[in-house]
């Protein structure tokens, strides 16, 4: 005990996964740097050691059983326990993607990778997780996954990107579920929305840059232990479900 925090951090390669890692690794923290691309995970791995930060890399697939059991066997031999997972990892699927049309395999890989990755990855960290004397889970979402913004008639939230909108939704129902059941446990599960925000993910139209829309994982990763859990929050406060 006594040694600094440690994080993971899913996607931590590129966008904002790549910001929260920086951000928390601001803080002393020791940080995992979870990507599935070894050249792209080792460029930023030496990208955050040589802005100063404790960065290691992990190997992950969020996708993929054996991927993640090989992560956290990694996690626990390389830092030898886990206070905060950020679940950032994430894809849109393409576009577009409107209901009628979309192909199911597009919503079963977006499924796969947004919200069962997410279930997968946060049980296997779990016994880490309830080893630490703050541990936090950060779930990356978004508000178009918000069922109440998108049945606002006066709010208009864009093209339907139906495997990618449900697919935080569905995440935005685990993040409440989870804090439910590990609330006795201290654990404090929270899901957050970025903001749009210039990245990949979306051809860099957004108008937000990665380092602003890692500022609500960090504050969600840091939170205190009488700090909220099973809420929705993106900079501004609170995101309505
Ligand atoms: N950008 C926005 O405007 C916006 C808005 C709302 C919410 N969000 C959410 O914020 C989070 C970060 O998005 P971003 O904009 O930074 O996207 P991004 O630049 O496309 O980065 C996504 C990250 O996820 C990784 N990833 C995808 N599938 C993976 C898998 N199976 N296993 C491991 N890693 C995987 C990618 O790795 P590779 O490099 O290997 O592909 C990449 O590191 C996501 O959860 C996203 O839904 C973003």
């Amino acid at each position: 005990m006594g040694g600094p925090t440690i994080a993971l951090v899913t996607g931590a390669n590129k966008g904002i996964g790549y910001e929260i890692a920086a951000g928390l690794g601001a803080l002393g923290w020791r940080i995992g740097v979870g990507a599935r691309d070894r050249q792209r995970r080792d460029t930023a791995v030496a990208k955050l050691r040589a802005a100063g930060t404790d960065a290691f890399g992990v190997p992950l697939d969020v996708a993929d059983d054996a991927s993640v059991a090989a992560a956290a066997e990694l996690v626990a031999e390389h830092a030898g326990g886990l206070d905060v997972l950020v679940n950032n990892a994430a894809i849109t699927g393409g576009m577009p993607q409107t209901p009628s049309r979309v192909d199911p395999a597009t919503v079963r890989v977006v499924v796969e990778t947004n919200v069962i990755g997410v279930i997968r990855v946060t049980n296997a960290m779990l016994p880490m997780l309830r080893g630490s004397a703050s541990p936090r889970v950060v779930n990356m979402s978004s508000s178009v996954g918000s069922l109440a913004l998108q049945t606002t008639p006066d709010i208009d939230m864009g093209p339907v990107p139906a495997a990618y909108l449900a697919s935080k939704t569905f995440l935005n129902a685990v993040t409440v579920q989870y804090a439910k059941e590990l609330g006795d446990a201290g654990i404090l599960v929270n899901s957050g929305c970025p903001g749009f925000t210039a990245t990949d993910l979306n051809g860099f139209q957004g108008v937000r840059t990665p380092q602003q829309g890692a500022a609500i994982a960090i504050h969600l990763a840091t939170l205190p232990d009488d700090g909220p859990t099973g809420g929705f929050f993106d900079d501004a406060g609170t995101v309505p479900w």
